[in-house]
């Protein structure tokens, strides 16, 4: 057995530890989070590539704090479904008609009134973001017009920059960067002393592993390339993970 602890393998696996996110942490406590507290709304958009910690780190802060509700955009057609589902997520009935935005916000302040201030990450929002611009609008100014204390939290791969526009008014932009081969190599060490028998995978694997990751800036490719390589040598009974191991793994994945 090389595998002992399958689930630190798993790309929606958040870690105790998140490395090297610590700056993107703060920004966000300090422009959304600590003000929604106390009652003031910002919306800020996490735009980088694939594999760079942007739904780790909302689901990492998720962990202290329960006004943090989490959407995927991939499931819903635009801003106004997606803001039914929060409502009936949140117990409030919704009718199969559907509802006007004025009815959506008026439910949501109705909701906050008691449950207090919602910070709505929406992830996977690139479509979003290019597709719906009336929703985006009535999202982000939802302070002003409609007096609804709803923070939003955008995540996007692409930079949002094209599709801003001057209506949603202020956004905060944060950008996260490719990981280098050391972080990669940081984090994958990290994940394969859970999940793997101590001695089953020699620290060249790792380093080759992050070598390769490394040109994509991507933990989850790597993270990925660790799994598939582990089940591997697996396979072919082996008591270590070797580099063709790993060579066969990236012909499996895309990064
Ligand atoms: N800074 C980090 N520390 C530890 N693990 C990380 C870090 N960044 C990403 N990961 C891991 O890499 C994988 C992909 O990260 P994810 O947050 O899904 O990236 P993104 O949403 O930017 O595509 C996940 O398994 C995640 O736990
Ligand atoms: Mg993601």
């Amino acid at each position: 057995m090389i595998v002992v602890n399958p689930a630190p393998l798993d790309t929606s696996y958040v870690p105790e530890k998140l490395f090297f996110r610590d700056d993107k942490i703060a920004t966000i406590q300090s422009t959304v989070i600590d003000p929604s507290a106390s009652g003031i709304t910002n919306n800020i958009i996490i735009h980088g590539d694939s594999g760079t910690g942007k739904t780790s780190t909302v689901k990492f802060l998720m962990r202290d704090n329960k006004s943090i509700i989490y959407e995927n955009a991939l499931s819903f057609r635009n801003v106004k479904n997606l803001l039914e589902h929060v409502i009936s997520r949140l117990g409030r009935p919704v009718s199969y008609r559907g509802l006007s935005y004025s009815d959506i916000f008026s439910t949501l302040n109705s909701i906050i009134s008691f449950r207090g201030n919602i910070i709505l990450v929406i992830d996977e929002a690139t479509g979003m973001l290019k597709g719906d611009s009336t929703g985006l609008y009535n999202l982000f100014r939802a302070s002003e017009i409609y007096g609804t204390e709803l923070s939003t939290i955008l995540i996007s791969m692409e930079s949002p920059f094209m599709y801003m526009e001057r209506k949603y008014g202020t956004i905060v932009e944060l950008k996260f960067n490719k990981y280098s081969s050391d972080e990669i190599n940081r984090i994958i060490t990290d994940r394969a002393s859970m999940a793997l028998d101590p001695g089953t995978c020699p620290d060249s694997i790792l380093q080759y592993i992050s070598e390769i990751s490394g040109q994509f800036g991507s933990a989850r490719f790597a993270i990925e390339l660790l799994q598939k390589a582990a089940y591997m040598a697996e396979y072919r009974l082996s008591k270590t993970i070797e580099n063709d191991d790993v060579r066969s793994a990236v012909s499996l994945i895309n990064p």
